[in-house]
């Protein structure tokens, strides 16, 4: 389960254990400030039993987890601001823990045209938020500086520059 926003709009999810091989339980995390109280549970058939949310900012902290998934949240930031993120998942992460980062990776051709839409993106992200939509060695660099390394990476998913970055504590 990715960060998500609930139906009122105003959780923030965070996956302690995805998918769950021996633990099946998952928590959510939704920032306090501006919000209102998050849900109690992620509801939907199968999961309120194992999923709970807790409320938290992913810049101070993550709750803990074996595998945590990160989906379309770090090209919202500067580095300054993923580096805090990533150091927060570091800080919570089993020592044989996984991080799955799931972003578009910005290809070394920009030729083709699952390229324009990355291009598109990093266009927005940079107008939206502030963001940008970046390369392989841009997140190998994040993940240094937060304490994971690169250990696997997917083909692109279906049409489109978007990969699962897997990254294990360095
Ligand atoms: C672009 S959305 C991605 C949502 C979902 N993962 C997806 O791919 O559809 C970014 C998410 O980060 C959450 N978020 C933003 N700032 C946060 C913070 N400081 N702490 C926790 N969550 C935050 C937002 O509420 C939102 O759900």
């Amino acid at each position: 389960m990715p960060w998500s926003t609930s139906a009122a709009g105003t959780a923030r999810c965070w996956p302690r254990c995805w998918p769950p091989p021996r633990a099946s339980r998952e928590s959510c995390s939704t920032p306090p400030r501006g919000s209102r109280a998050p849900p109690r549970s992620c509801g939907g058939p199968g999961l309120s039993d194992r999923c709970s949310i807790e409320a938290g900012d992913f810049f101070e902290a993550v709750p803990e987890g074996d595998v945590m998934l990160v989906k379309g949240v770090l090209h919202d930031w500067d580095d300054r601001r993923c580096t805090a993120l990533l150091r927060s998942c570091r800080r919570s992460i089993a020592a044989d823990g996984r991080l799955l980062v799931l972003e578009p990776v910005m290809p070394s051709s920009l030729g083709t045209p699952e390229a324009a839409g990355a291009v598109m993106s990093d266009i927005a992200m940079l107008v939206y938020t502030g963001g940008r939509e970046r390369g392989m060695t841009e997140f190998r660099d994040l993940f240094a500086a937060a304490g994971f390394e690169l250990a696997e990476v997917t083909p692109p998913l279906g049409g489109s520059e978007v990969r699962v970055l897997v990254a294990k504590p360095a």
